[in-house]
């Protein structure tokens, strides 16, 4: 059976708009794809995340002060996301090799960041190593990667395939030591030293999530890491 790991961003799984409905629904199609694939999946932290980050750093809070209450978020994301699936923990792990040793053919694992300093889209990378999955899936708020920003330039182009050191030249050059990144640079690190591909796609989009889980056709962009 394959193995994918889901990075699901919280500007996704919460955005503020029928949330209890979005969140329900995913947790109907991630168990209906596990019947065919072996899914993990990692929550960020949305505007919650930033919302309280924020406020951590006007009360003279440092970098890591901030990512403690990111991580916060991402895991109170990943209770959300556990309960609609049926099993919600008091507290949510950010051991990755305990959340990789729980993964199993037909079990949805769920979770949150872990340490600061980076974002779950390394988490997910990191979880995807340590199960050997096939792919990563990257469901976020931009639909693909475009050869510039779309909302700023009407001449950008929808990048549908490109290999991971393409993926690389993107996030290393443009966000340097930016967060805020089509996919963490960590992440896209360890996903080519394990040979793993990233599909980013609209998360929001439930059919495109669920054909990227299943290694279909996809409108997004396919990062191949072979
Ligand atoms: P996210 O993964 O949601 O990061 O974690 P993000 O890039 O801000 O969100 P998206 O991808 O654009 O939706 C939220 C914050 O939590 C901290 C970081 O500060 C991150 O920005 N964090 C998260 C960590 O420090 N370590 C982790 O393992 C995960």
């Amino acid at each position: 059976m394959e193995k994918v790991v889901v990075s699901i961003g919280g500007s996704i799984l919460v955005p503020g708009e029928n949330d209890a409905e979005f969140i329900g629904k995913l947790a109907e199609m991630l168990k209906d794809v596990s019947k065919e694939v072996q899914v993990a999946v990692v929550c960020g932290g949305g505007k919650t995340a930033r919302y309280y980050a924020g406020i951590a750093k006007d009360l003279g809070g440092d970098t890591y002060a901030q990512d403690i209450l990111g991580i916060a978020a991402t895991r109170m994301n990943a209770q959300l996301l556990s309960l609609a699936l049926g099993d919600m923990p008091d507290t949510v792990t950010g051991d990755v090799e305990e959340t990789a040793k729980l993964s199993a053919p037909g079990k949805i694992v769920v979770m949150g960041g872990t340490v600061p300093g980076h974002t779950t889209d390394a988490v997910s990378s990191m979880l995807a190593a340590a199960i050997g999955a096939d792919r990563i899936v990257n469901g976020t708020s931009v639909d693909a990667v475009y050869t510039d920003d779309p909302r700023k330039n009407p001449d950008a182009k929808k990048i549908t395939s490109m290999t991971i050191d393409e993926l690389g030249d993107i996030v290393y050059k443009e966000h340097g030591a930016s967060k805020s990144s089509v996919f963490d640079p960590l992440g896209v690190k360890l996903a080519k030293e394990n040979r793993m591909d990233i599909l980013i796609i609209d998360g929001r989009n439930l059919d495109e999530l669920r054909n990227a889980i299943l290694g279909k056709e996809i409108n997004g962009t396919f990062v191949n890491s072979h």
